[in-house]
């Protein structure tokens, strides 16, 4: 094995306490993706040789998302150096760079990983690399204590801080990039000789220091890149940042959002170009959308794959499997889950069309309903090529309207309507001449009669009440 090789060790055996969840913290959610997640992704934008999470007992549910990544147990968790030394096994034989990240470090990007990890290979062959921020609040960080020609002396926890330790603006992000061959032999000198009484994985600086070599600070530019998610408020920052990240990640790939702060992407939206997005629209995961579409304001996307040149909205739902095809309209309140609409058909109105298929240029009146569950199956209703469903038509499926059909307005359709023929469910209409205008005088003359001796007491109730102001 040749030392330019890189491995990451990921931190996340911690109780996360401060979240109060029965969640593990690192499942939390960033733009719809496990914060470990967006960790793993990132580091598989660099050249990663080899990478171990470091579980708590019993986090299954953890260890199934981040497979086929292997996992380290560290059980009891007893700090952040006995948490790296639970990967020991998994390490060994490797002697290039470990990169040591914190699985609550949602933000990190690739490039600064790359940045540590070759800072650890400059020509001075620092031991260890520590990655240093100046957060404007540096509350409870490891405060980087530096010598006079910058190079790193120790990391105080501030825990263990003296006051003039912890006026230092200089605080640890928690990332480290360590030489492979000594970062072991540094990790089983740590003690747990302090105020919480926890082995530090911070400690392994004056460790190095104290053995002859040398560590380094590589600066973060951006305080918010290290944000550690504790505590719910961090999450909804975490979240803040990375939302404000993907939009303008879209808008410099070439859509347009008419108010980019009302609109909320998943990790994974793909948008094609001049994509215009109006306000307040929120995209789930498994979202994809062709060129040209046009999302209008107040949307809710999710697992749909939009064709070019569609209409979206505004105020509609796209539940997962909904395949809307080139040209399609969707118009307010409709909602389409499991269906794919095929070619320039349209779905103006207040409509569901739910486990479907609605053939090319079709036209779906206001109101539809497919009727696709019996509450204990789902079935399916297909719709033919340029058919026309009338407003308010409900389809009991397993159903199927034929191309060029056409269903009455109003109808529950529960038989196949054939191709070109019409589909109607509707009783005779009676119709009476000067029915409601009779019905109204006898009705007015009614209310009239009740009304008058309420009247009459109400006035003697009005004259007696100004006999007693007199
Ligand atoms: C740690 C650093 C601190 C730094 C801060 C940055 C130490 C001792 N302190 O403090 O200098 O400024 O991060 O955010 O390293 N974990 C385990 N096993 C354990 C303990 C923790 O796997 O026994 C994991 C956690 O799941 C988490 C990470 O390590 O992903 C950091 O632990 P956390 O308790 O959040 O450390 P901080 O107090 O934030
Ligand atoms: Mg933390």
């Amino acid at each position: 094995m040749t030392s330019t090789q890189t491995a990451a060790i990921i931190l996340a055996a911690g109780m996360g306490t401060r979240m109060k969840s029965s969640l593990p913290k690192v499942l939390h959610e960033v733009a719809g993706r496990a914060m470990i997640g967006h960790i793993l992704d990132q580091l598989d934008e660099i050249a990663c040789d080899r990478k171990v999470v470091v579980l708590g007992a019993g986090a299954d549910a953890v260890a199934k998302v981040v497979a086929p990544v292997p996992t380290a147990v560290q059980d009891p968790p007893l700090g952040t150096a006995d948490a790296v030394l639970a990967a020991r096994r998994e390490m060994a034989d490797f002697d290039g760079d470990v990169l040591i990240l914190f699985g609550d470090t949602p933000l990190l990007t690739a490039a600064t990983m790359e940045r540590i990890a070759a800072r650890r290979r400059a020509a001075d062959d620092p031991a260890v690399v520590v990655l240093g921020f100046q957060p404007e609040d540096a509350a409870a960080y490891g405060r980087l204590v530096q010598g006079a020609d910058g190079s790193l002396q120790a990391i105080v926890e501030y825990s263990e801080a003296t006051p003039e330790q912890r006026a230092i603006k200089l605080c640890n992000a928690g990332i480290m990039a360590v030489d492979g061959k000594r970062l072991f032999a540094l990790l089983d000198a740590v003690g747990n000789d302090n105020a919480k009484g926890e082995y530090y994985l911070t400690d392994i600086v004056a460790i190095a220091r104290g053995q002859g070599y040398g560590c380094a600070v590589a600066v973060v530019d951006d305080e918010r890149e290290v944000i550690g998610v504790n505590a719910r408020g961090e999450l909804a920052i975490a979240e803040a940042v990375m939302q404000s990240r993907l939009r303008n990640r879209a808008m410099a790939d070439g859509a347009t959002l008419r108010d980019p702060d009302t609109t909320y992407f998943s990790h994974d939206t793909k948008l094609g170009r001049d994509v215009v997005i109006g306000p307040q629209v929120v995209f789930g995961p498994g979202v994809t959308v062709g060129d040209g579409v046009d999302i209008r304001a107040f949307c809710h996307i999710e697992g749909a794959d939009i064709a070019t040149g569609a209409i979206i909205g505004p105020f509609a739902r796209l539940r997962p499997g909904a395949r809307i095809g080139t040209d399609v309209h969707i118009g307010n309140f409709v909602e389409i889950k499991q269906a794919s609409i095929e070619t320039g058909a349209k779905v103006n109105h207040l409509s569901y069309i739910g486990d479907a298929r609605v053939g090319a240029r079709a036209n779906v009146g206001a109101g539809t309903i497919t009727c696709n569950y019996d509450g204990f199956f789902k079935a399916h209703t297909d719709i033919g090529a340029g058919a026309f469903i009338g407003s308010n038509t409900a389809l009991v499926a397993p159903v199927a309207v034929g191309d060029g059909a056409i269903t009455g307005a109003g109808s529950v359709i529960t038989r196949d309507v054939p191709a070109d023929a019409l589909g109607l469910e509707r009783n005779g209409q009676t119709q009476k001449d000067g029915w409601a205008a009779k019905f109204r005088s006898r009705r007015k003359a009614e209310k009239e009669a009740a009304d008058t001796p309420r009247q009459m007491a109400a006035g003697r109730n009005t004259a007696t009440a100004r006999n007693k102001e007199s």
